[in-house]
């Protein structure tokens, strides 16, 4: 079967468009014939052995993907080869095939079409887990969003005025703020030109805000953690900007704040029930279209590096998608 491969960590220039054996299911896995794989930021940080995970070379990167069931292992029962699902493989998906356990793959209505569901576990997933059972969001809060155009910072700037927060959004460019606005959010903060606590003091009229999502770090945390209300939830969610912060103790006990950290990974192997709930509550709101996902562009499997590069270089507003 045809797939991009790792054979080398580093960069996506490294990756391989070419033949690799097809696999077949263990026991507890299903295969699926893979229409669309989501792009995601843990895809650049695998290839160059920079993450969680360590897949052993070579392999094929792309962890979120939809498809049609083409086997199962013996010990499955639920799924049946013909089923439309999505499933998180955390690698392999960037293939026609990829072998995923049974329990990682959850069937899709047929309303749903492949690239919208290869994109959506991930990234709202993550920010639904962050905001209602790491933050705990009241409706009425205020929530900051920084990278608030990419993957799960777009997601939460929906899910947050969806919860019924008032939401700011702070990116690196005003159009990509535009298309926060366009999701949703009540303000727009350019990281770029502005000032980020001077902006959130005059929006937040020197109360500052109840909640902050950051899956950036660097030079951005410190600001945005000074910026919190009472009692306000800081949001450890990720580090694309490659710099993981420290932060004075004395911040979050002078505010009676808490820095809570964010891992939907864990989270979904630790706690299944609670994330099916809450993956169901996600289709629901998909299926209402009262949340939908901002394809910036769909790549054939061939281009699926460029894919990848285009995200290093902060291009990509919302997901982008590799179509099989
Ligand atoms: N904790 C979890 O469970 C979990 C789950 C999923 C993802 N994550 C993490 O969350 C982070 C964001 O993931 P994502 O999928 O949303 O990525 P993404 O779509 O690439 O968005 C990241 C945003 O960060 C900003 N950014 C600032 N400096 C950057 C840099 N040097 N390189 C790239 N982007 C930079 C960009 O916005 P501006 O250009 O506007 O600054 C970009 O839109 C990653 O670190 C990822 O590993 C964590």
């Amino acid at each position: 079967m045809r797939a991009i491969c790792c054979q080398a960590y580093g960069p996506p220039e490294l990756l391989v468009f070419t033949d690799v054996p097809a696999p077949a299911p263990a026991p507890d896995e299903v295969i699926i014939q893979v229409k669309a794989c989501g792009v995601n930021f843990p895809d650049l940080l695998i290839i160059q052995n920079k993450y969680q995970f360590k897949p052993p070379l070579p392999f094929s990167p792309g962890g979120e993907v939809a498809g049609i069931v083409t086997a199962a292992g013996k010990e499955v029962k639920l799924l049946h080869p013909g089923d439309r699902v999505v499933a998180l493989c955390g690698w392999g998906g960037f293939a026609e095939k990829v072998a995923v356990k049974a329990s990682r793959v959850f069937p899709i209505s047929e309303s749903l079409d492949f690239v919208e569901a290869a994109s959506t576990l991930y990234t709202y997933g993550t920010s639904y887990h962050a905001l209602k059972d790491r933050a705990t969001l009241k409706a009425g809060e205020t929530l900051l969003v920084l990278g608030a155009a990419g993957g799960v910072g777009l997601a939460a700037v929906e899910l947050g005025k969806l919860m019924g927060a008032a939401v700011i959004a702070a990116a690196s460019s005003d159009s990509k703020l535009a298309i926060c606005k366009a999701k949703g959010a009540d303000h727009g903060i350019n990281y770029s030109t502005s000032d980020l606590r001077t902006e959130i003091k005059e929006i937040t009229k020197d109360k500052g805000v109840d909640i902050v999502f950051d899956p950036v770090g660097g030079s951005l945390a410190e600001p945005a953690l000074r910026s919190l209300a009472w009692r306000g939830r800081y949001l450890v969610v990720g580090f694309a900007s490659g710099v993981i912060p420290s932060f004075p103790a004395n911040l979050p006990l002078l505010k009676g704040a808490a820095i809570v950290g964010v891992f939907w990974g864990s989270f979904s192997e630790r706690e299944p029930a609670i994330n099916a709930k809450n993956l169901n509550q996600l289709v629901e709101w998909i299926e209402q279209d009262k949340i939908k996902q901002h394809i910036h562009k769909v790549y054939p499997l061939k281009q699926a590096a460029q894919a990848l590069k285009d995200l290093q270089n902060r291009l990509v507003v919302g997901k982008a998608v590799v179509q099989i």
